[in-house]
């Protein structure tokens, strides 16, 4: 650690863990059992109930990018093929597509004010090769997933939500990651529900679901737990497959927090209320989301700063305050595919702090760096990439 360098007092995000969490990995541990078994298939049935889709919809697997490409395996994704997906995203959503063998193919945010997937961008960007949309729920919004829909299925293009951002957030009485053809979620430490690594996909079909399951595990059609219990005997692969499996131990402490997700959530809605009471005020800040579409998860709080303040400087003086900040997302587009909404959304983009251990307090403390940042960040001009 810099020495020099003040702590971090005000994480941008920070996983919220306790006895429980320690208790379950504890019994885990006791057990003997550590690969996937009873605890995965558990919190596969925690999930489900979530979401509100039959457990054998949901397989767990490692990671929220894990989710992804196995999605678009179980989905016939392969070289050859494109997918549409907003280049304003973490690159593990383009990494997927290049998993599979396909071509990620870079579009639009709606506008800086709801930064999520244009639908236009849809018949804009399809082809012949086209087969599959990703639609980001970006920052925990729910996307205009009625104008996916009605954009994706005439075309005959797969819907894909990366839900990465969103578990618990609903749009028209449904949860997000089961409104496409299949969802994908992230447990990653700094998300809403967490075990360290691991995620989910959602399949919205039984056998989409089952060729994901067997996927899963290099096509195997029975576990090393329904093998050992007697359940299923050994039988031969169908077909290659990956090792994307989540261990007991995460899927155990994933089970605690799936119990405390909507008390999480609904204390990140409260903080974020206050943000944006707080932020209200002129000084040219402008913030995204004004009206949500359904009820989102607040994963993210994103500011857009002035056009004339310099991110990197207020960056750097809420650092030296302890206030971590992030920029969600550098796009992923090259030069030769112009996308000006997100250029320009990218470059005035901050990410705030927002997580449940936040205080009400806090909030004062950061937007009032936050405004100190920005004046004194003003005596150059123009903005920079972070
Ligand atoms: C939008 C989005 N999609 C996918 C992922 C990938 O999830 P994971 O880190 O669990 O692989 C992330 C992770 O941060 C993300 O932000």
């Amino acid at each position: 650690m810099d020495p020099e360098r003040p702590p971090v007092r005000y994480p941008v995000g920070r996983p919220v863990l306790g006895e429980e969490e320690a208790e379950a990995a504890r019994r885990v541990v006791a057990s003997g059992w550590l690969s996937q078994g009873p605890e995965v298939e558990a919190f596969e049935a925690d999930l489900a109930s979530i979401l509100g889709v039959p457990p054998p919809r949901v397989v767990a697997v490692s990671s929220g990018t894990a989710a992804l490409h196995l999605a678009l395996a179980a989905l016939g994704v392969g070289p050859g093929d494109e997918v549409i997906l907003p280049s304003l995203t973490f690159r593990a959503t383009s990494d997927a597509v290049r998993q599979a063998g396909a071509t990620p193919v870079h579009a639009e945010i709606a506008s800086p004010l709801d930064p999520t997937l244009d639908p236009a961008e849809v018949g804009r960007l399809a082809t012949r090769r086209t087969r599959a949309v990703i639609a980001v729920h970006y920052a925990g919004y729910p996307c205009p997933m009625a104008e996916l829909v009605a954009a994706t299925r005439p075309r005959g293009l797969a819907l894909v939500e990366d839900a990465a951002h969103a578990p618990g957030a609903r749009l028209d009485g449904a949860a997000l990651g089961t409104l496409g053809e299949a969802g994908c979620l992230s447990f990653y430490a700094n998300k809403n529900l967490t075990c360290g690594e691991g995620g989910a996909v959602v399949m919205r079909g039984e056998a989409a679901a089952e060729r994901a399951r067997r996927l899963r595990s290099h096509g195997a059609t029975s576990t090393a737990w329904d093998r050992a219990t007697g359940r299923l005997e050994a039988s031969p692969p169908v077909g290659a497959g990956f090792n994307y499996r989540l261990s007991e131990v995460h899927a155990a402490i994933g089970r605690v927090q799936s119990r405390r997700l909507a008390g999480f959530n609904e204390r990140r809605a409260r903080i974020d209320a206050l943000y944006r009471e707080r932020l209200a005020r002129p000084g040219g800040i402008e913030l995204p989301f004004p009206e949500p579409r359904g009820l989102p998860a607040y994963h993210l709080r994103p500011v857009l700063l002035p056009p004339w303040a310099h991110r990197g400087r207020v960056r750097s003086r809420l650092r030296e305050e302890g206030i971590e900040t992030a920029v969600h997302f550098s796009p992923l587009h090259g030069p030769e595919v112009p996308l000006p909404r997100t250029e320009a959304y990218a470059l005035r983009e901050l990410s705030l702090p927002l997580h449940p251990a936040l205080a009400d307090e806090d909030v004062e403390v950061i937007c009032e760096a936050l405004e100190g940042a920005i004046r004194e960040s003003t005596d150059v001009r123009g903005n920079v990439q972070a």
